[in-house]
Parts: structure tokens; sequence; C-alpha cells
């Protein structure tokens, strides 16, 4: 029995990494799930982000998935560690949860010259210290300053990372982490919705620092850990479907989902019971 393969997002932003993952793996089919009714997750506990993304997860593995991508910063920072080690064992020793932060984090050795690398995040990534420390475990030459930006997952999740009003938020954060560090060259959008502002980012940027979306890179290493773990790949289903759901509006979740995927949505509802 195969089904697909599972991604969750407190909102949006995961379709920035689905978006990516099917480019990269178009044949399986893939099951979007986005907490749009509980977003933004960056500015809750620890305690109340490991339950929202306990009960994703949870929903995502009711409709069978066999492997799950948090396709959400806050939530591979705050909830997936104690998910694979305290909750899988439990709830099916078979099933599989990655996050985003490590392949992201993999990536940056190459990228850097300088040594200095930025991550904009949530104030959830940012003050959890998820990067810096996976980063100092692999390259413990590279100094790491984060930036805390609190408004720009509110932006994109009400359709204004566009606007002209979005322009002042995006350059208070770049200025701020650049005065920090002058020398950061490689910059992370530690958050799976930044993506969409990144034109503006770009903008306000000198175009020496090199900024990362982490999209591809996620899809590369599932991409690798599918063809290194037959035993998971073969339980994932193919035919090319892609299935949403929210926690919100299902026509606000469909005029925004097709910002990035063409052709007619299938979204549907979720309550949490
Ligand atoms: N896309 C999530 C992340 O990557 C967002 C956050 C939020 O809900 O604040 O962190």
């Amino acid at each position: 029995m195969s089904s697909p393969l599972g991604i969750f997002d407190s909102g949006y932003g995961g379709l920035t990494i689905l978006d990516e993952i099917r480019r990269r793996l178009p044949e399986y089919d893939y099951l979007y799930l986005g907490d749009n009714a509980r977003t933004p997750y960056g500015t809750r506990s620890f305690e109340v982000v490991y339950e929202y993304t306990r009960q994703a997860v949870l929903k995502l593995f009711e409709a069978g998935c066999p492997l799950i991508i948090l396709a959400c910063n806050t939530a591979s920072a705050k909830a997936l560690r104690t998910i694979q080690q305290k909750d899988l064992p439990l709830i099916d020793s078979q099933k599989r949860v990655l996050g985003v932060i490590r392949p992201t984090v993999e990536s940056i050795g190459a990228l850097t010259h300088t040594r200095h690398v930025g991550i904009l995040g949530t104030p959830g990534t940012i003050s959890s210290g998820s990067y810096p420390l996976e980063i100092q475990k692999l390259f413990p030459d590279i100094t790491v300053i984060g930036e805390a930006c609190p408004l720009w997952v509110p932006l994109v999740e009400n359709g204004e990372h566009d606007k002209a009003g979005a322009d002042y938020f995006v350059r208070q954060h770049l200025d701020a982490i650049l005065e920090k560090d002058p020398a950061i060259d490689t910059l992370i959008l530690g958050c799976t919705h930044y993506p969409l502002l990144i034109d503006k980012i770009k903008k306000y940027l000198p175009a020496r620092i090199h900024v990362v979306s982490q999209g591809k890179y996620v899809a590369a290493s599932l991409a690798d850990y599918l063809s290194r773990h037959p035993e998971i790949k073969q339980r994932c289903s193919t035919g090319g479907s892609c299935r949403f759901l929210t926690t919100e509006s299902e026509d606000k979740f469909a005029t925004m989902a097709s910002v990035f995927l063409q052709g007619s949505l299938r979204v549907e509802r979720i309550n949490w019971e």
C-alpha cells in the first residue's frame, strides 16, 4: 500500500518548498497541509509549536503519508527533534518526519567565501539557536549572525509581500543584519515564506551577497534520502498528483497557492478534532 508524501507548513510558505520538490521529483503524489487558521507559528512558544506540529503530523499520518517534510523552519527548529525521538517510536516506527534546516545548512559550506553567514528567520527560529548549532557541527569556522523578522510572515500570509509597503519592513532587517556583521557574504532565507519576498530582498542587498533560498536544497536532499531508503521510497505513491488541506478557507488557499502552481487545485478544509 503506497500513499502521498506529506508536506506541512503553518501556512503558504511551504508551497515554496513543495514547488521545488515537485520540480525535482514530479513522479510522486503529494499531500500538503497548511495550518492557515493558526499561522504564524514564528512568535509562539516551544510548547505550542510542538503541539500544533504534532497534530499536523498525526493528520498526515492518518491520511497514510509514510514520510512527512516539515516545510517550516519554525516547526523544524522547535518540534522536529521531539517528534522524531519521542513521538515516532510510539506512533509508527516505520514512518519518517524530516525538516528543512539540516539540508539548508549542508549547502552553505561551499557558498560562503568570507565564512560569515547571516540567517533571516522568524523570532522562534532565531531564538531557538538551531541554525548556529547545526552550522557549528558541520562548519565550525563559520561565524553566524541571526536576525528575526517578525512581520515578514504576516506580510506574505496577507498577500502584502509584493506591495510597496513591504519595502520598509524588508529593508529594515537587511540593514540591521549587515550592520551587525558587514562581512556577511551569504544570507539564508531561514523561513519558507521568505522566497516570496526575494525580489525586494535582492533589491536592497549589495550584489556581492549570495541569497540562499532553501527549496532546491531541500528537494535535492529528499531525492538523496529516497535513493538511500528504498523501504520508504516504495511506500510513496507515484501518480504526479497534489492535494491540499487547509485549516482556513479553501477559496483563499486556492487563490494564494495558484501564485506557485498551475492548473486547478484540489483544496479541502479540515478541522482539528
Ligand atoms: N514558513 C514558516 C517557517 O519557515 C513560518 C512561519 C510562521 O508561521 O511564522 O518558519
